[in-house]
């Protein structure tokens, strides 16, 4: 079929935010320059036998030095924002604003200042999982202290750059903390206790997001009028039967689970899913434990932590069907927890990250369903993006046909595509790249290229249109327009 049957043409609002993404650590380098304080990635990274190929984020696309450069491809691109994340060991290099860094606040500054001359706004994440190492060596977020000292954190960067940065994220992918960290264990820092330790670290991290938001609301939003909200994920499961409906009820489930556990408390009603409240109890009832393992907000709490996000940020890169089961009783897990197990969609496309394939159709699913449990939020993706092969460089038919059908699912207030450049991909390290630059880091001047999608997703923001890319599509090479 051709693929222009399944366009649907016409244009975004005037105020469409498009824009690319990025984080400290995938891109910055300079892991130790200018007085910069070890984060628990650098830590991690340095211990072999951790990353594959025993990459590391020590010179990464070297945007410490190159910001300049990053900035002329913004340009180039026409986006109309950049969210980058501020690395707190740059800015506190022993976690505490008593180790203040001057250098880091200069080149943030710098930064912030060169994305206003060019109008470009700063879309800015306050933590993007690099935390300072002498914060993990208190225990990171299993810490309760770590409210306040996230907060005292937040306050600073409010006050040192909130004059210009008006669009906040405290966090980045707080599932991913919680149960990729905490309870798969395979993200720093590592820890294996999938039954209780990624419950304990969620309470924890909204009660630090919300300690953050409120401090804005207090010190800063009269004089600033920024917002802040927290960039949560989700792929979108789909029942495996939709005529069954213990199926359709665990595809809920699974959403509730993953992306509820954060979105519910925020803009619900402060509290986390019954779906989650009933599964976590009951099996911790069956298990013999005396309470529940995914903790209680009191009223209190549950007020102090509802409203906070002033608008709805999604990361989401794809699609899977959620099946029922019920699993043995006897493993406390997060994931037993959620009496379901999920699987690929079948004729989705696969990409150079196995776990991530390509199927478009789920993300409108996932903005409707958004839209319904949510009460009709303002939604801006804040991530979303292909992942290719390191070794080829800019010619990327599979980005620009992710590009042209997830940007054909959405209906919001901005889209920011991961990323501006191929960069440091956590466990994989540099073999795969999200980006629409190519970097050569076997070079030691990082030479970005833009790749075709580049082009492509410049002309999508040039003419703010579905439409047009179509005629961007079949003029870079005509045998893309059949699939
Ligand atoms: C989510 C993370 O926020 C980002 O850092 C990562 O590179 C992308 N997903 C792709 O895996």
């Amino acid at each position: 079929f051709l693929i222009k049957d399944f366009y649907h043409y016409g244009t975004f609002p005037d105020d469409f935010q498009w824009g690319v993404s990025s984080s400290s650590y995938q891109v910055e380098g300079g892991w130790d320059a200018d007085g910069k304080g070890p984060s628990m990635w650098d830590t991690f990274t340095h211990t072999p036998g951790t990353v594959l190929n025993g990459d590391t984020g020590d010179v990464a696309c070297d945007s410490y030095n190159r910001f300049e450069e990053d900035l002329y491809m913004l340009r180039a691109l026409k986006v109309k924002a950049y969210r980058l994340s501020l690395s707190w060991p740059r800015l506190f290099p022993n976690g505490y604003r008593a180790s203040l860094n001057m250098k880091g606040v200069d080149y943030y500054n710098r930064l912030i200042d060169g994305l206003i001359a060019y109008n470009i706004t700063p879309m800015v994440t306050l933590y993007h999982w690099d935390l300072p190492q002498t914060l993990q060596d208190i225990n990171g977020w299993d810490n309760v202290d770590m409210i306040d000292i996230f907060n005292d954190y937040c306050d600073f960067c409010f006050q040192t750059f909130g004059d210009r940065v008006k669009f906040w994220m405290t966090f980045n992918e707080p599932y991913a903390i919680a149960w990729v960290g905490y309870g798969l264990g395979e993200l720093p820092p590592n820890v294996k206790s999938p039954g209780d330790a990624p419950y304990r670290v969620a309470h924890n991290l909204l009660k630090a997001h919300a300690k953050a938001y409120h401090t804005y609301d207090e010190k800063y939003r009269k004089t600033q009028q920024g917002l802040v909200s927290i960039s949560v994920s989700s792929e979108w499961f789909e029942p495996l039967d939709v005529n069954i409906p213990r199926e359709v009820a665990a595809a809920d489930r699974a959403l509730q689970f993953q992306l509820g556990w954060f979105a519910h408390p925020i803009f619900k009603n402060g509290d986390y899913p019954d779906a989650m409240k009933w599964q976590v109890g009951n099996k911790s009832e069956l298990q013999g434990l005396a309470e529940s393992r995914l903790p209680t907000f009191t009223e209190e709490e549950k007020a102090y932590i509802h409203g906070t996000a002033d608008v709805f940020c999604l990361n989401s890169y794809t699609t899977r069907m959620a099946r029922h089961v019920i699993p043995r009783l006897s493993t406390q897990s997060y994931e037993y927890d959620q009496d379901l197990t999920v699987q690929d969609v079948s004729d989705s496309h696969a990409t150079a990250k196995k776990e991530l394939r390509a199927a478009a159709w789920g993300l409108r699913r996932l903005l409707n369903w958004i839209k319904e449990e949510y009460g009709n939020p303002e939604i801006y993706i804040t991530e979303n993006g292909v992942s290719t092969d390191t070794s080829k460089t800019v010619d990327d038919p599979d980005r620009i046909f992710f590009l042209k059908t997830y940007i054909d699912e959405v209906r919001l207030k901005g889209y920011t595509a991961w990323s501006l450049l191929d960069s440091f991909e956590w466990l994989s390290g540099y073999s795969v790249g999200f980006g629409l630059h190519h970097i050569d880091f076997t070079h030691p001047d990082r030479p970005r290229t833009p790749k075709r999608s580049a082009h492509l997703y410049h002309q999508i923001i040039r003419q703010n249109a579905r439409s047009q890319a179509k005629s961007v599509l079949t003029s870079l090479n005509p045998r893309l327009i059949t699939y």
